[in-house]
C-alpha cells in the first residue's frame, strides 16, 4: 500500500537519496535484484510501540521472513545485511529477537560473521529483571567474498606507545597507528531525551552506529537499503559518508522528519553526535554528556 507518493531527493551528485512512505516489501519488491551493498535495519519488536500493531509471535515471524527473503533477493552477492534487534517481551517474559529470527537468515544460506553487541546507558528500570542495556546486530553475507574495511572503523589503541619486549622487533611499537579493531561490543549512546540527534521517534538508531557499519561493510558509491527507515538515521550515515541511500517507513510523519534530516546534512547544518567521541563519564575527562 502506497500511502503517499514518492519522493527523491537529489543529493550531491551523483549521490541517490530514494525516501518512500511506503510498505516495505512493495517498495523492495520495486528495486532490482542484487542492487544493495549493504541492508541495515531495525525492525519493530512486536512490543506495541506506536508505530506497530502488536500480532501473535507466529505472525510477527512471519512478517519478518517475508521480509528478510525480500533483503536477501536485493543483496549483492559481496554484501551484507544487519539486523539490528532487542527483545520481544510478553506477560514480563523476555523473547531475544536474534535468536528467533537467526534461523531464517540461515535458511536463505547467509553466514554470520558477527553477532555485535550494542551497550547504552538509558533505558527503563526494570524491576522484577536486570535492567536490559544491550541489543544486537547480527551481521551476516551472501558469501565468502565480501567487502570488510577495518582502517575507516579503527578506535584509538588504549596503549597506543606499547613496544614489543622481544624479538626482531624489540622496542618498536606494537600497535597498529591507524587505531585497533572495534571489537564486537559497542558501547555507544542511545538516542534518548538529551541526545543531539533525538527527534519524535521513539527508537531511531544513533547514526554513529550505522556510520560504523556503512564504513566497514561498502565502499564510496555503494547502496546501502533500511527497509524500516523511521526519521532516516541510515540515510544520513549513508549519505553523510558517499554512498546512496534508499529507505521507506510507513509512517508519514517519521519520513518527512527523514526528508527534512536529509536537506539539513545536505544544507550542512544538521546535528550528529561524532561516531567515535567517547562514551560520558563523570570521573573522566570528556564532558559530553549524550
Ligand atoms: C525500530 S523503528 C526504526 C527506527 C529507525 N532505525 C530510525 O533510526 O529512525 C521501526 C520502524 O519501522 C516502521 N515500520 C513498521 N512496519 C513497517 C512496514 N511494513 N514497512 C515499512 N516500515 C515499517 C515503523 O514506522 C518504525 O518507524
Amino acid at each position: 500500500m502506497t500511502r503517499q507518493t514518492a519522493k527523491v531527493v537529489p543529493f550531491k551528485r551523483p549521490l541517490v537519496a530514494s525516501i518512500e512512505c511506503r510498505d516495505n516489501l512493495e517498495y523492495m519488491r520495486s528495486l532490482p535484484k542484487e542492487s544493495m551493498h549493504l541492508v541495515v535495519t531495525s525492525p519493530p519488536y512486536n512490543i506495541g510501540k506506536k508505530y506497530e500493531k502488536r500480532t501473535s509471535r507466529e505472525t510477527y515471524i512471519e512478517e519478518q521472513a517475508a521480509t528478510i527473503a525480500e533483503a536477501v533477493r536485493l543483496l549483492h552477492p559481496n554484501g551484507s545485511i544487519c539486523w539490528q534487534v532487542g527483545n520481544h517481551v510478553d506477560d514480563g517474559e523476555i523473547f531475544p529477537l536474534d535468536i528467533i529470527l537467526y534461523g531464517i537468515f540461515k535458511n536463505h544460506g547467509l553466514k554470520l560473521r558477527n553477532r555485535i553487541v550494542w551497550t547504552f546507558g538509558h533505558g527503563l528500570h526494570c524491576q522484577k529483571r536486570f535492567s536490559g542495556r544491550h541489543e544486537t546486530i547480527l551481521w551476516f553475507t551472501k558469501e565468502d567474498e565480501y567487502t570488510f574495511n577495518l582502517d575507516p572503523v579503527r578506535i584509538p589503541s588504549k596503549y597506543p606507545n606499547k613496544k614489543h619486549f622481544k624479538g626482531p622487533n624489540r622496542g618498536k611499537i606494537s600497535s597498529n597507528p591507524l587505531g585497533k579493531n572495534p571489537t564486537d561490543i559497542w558501547d555507544i549512546p542511545n538516542v534518548k531525551a538529551n541526545h543531539v540527534e533525538k527527534t519524535l521517534h521513539p527508537c531511531q538508531f544513533p547514526v554513529g552506529l550505522i556510520e560504523r557499519l556503512i564504513l566497514a561493510l561498502t565502499n564510496p558509491g555503494d547502496s546501502v537499503l533500511d527497509p524500516y527507515l523511521g526519521v532516516g538515521s541510515s540515510a544520513i550515515a549513508a549519505l553523510k559518508n558517499g554512498r546512496h541511500a534508499y529507505g521507506c517507513d510507513v509512517m508519514r510523519e517519521y519520513v518527512d522528519i527523514a526528508l527534512d534530516r536529509i536537506e539539513q546534512l545536505h544544507a550542512g547544518s544538521l546535528r550528529v553526535r561524532p561516531m567515535n567521541q567517547p562514551v560520558y563519564d563523570p570521573q573522566g575527562p570528556f564532558t559530553d554528556e549524550t
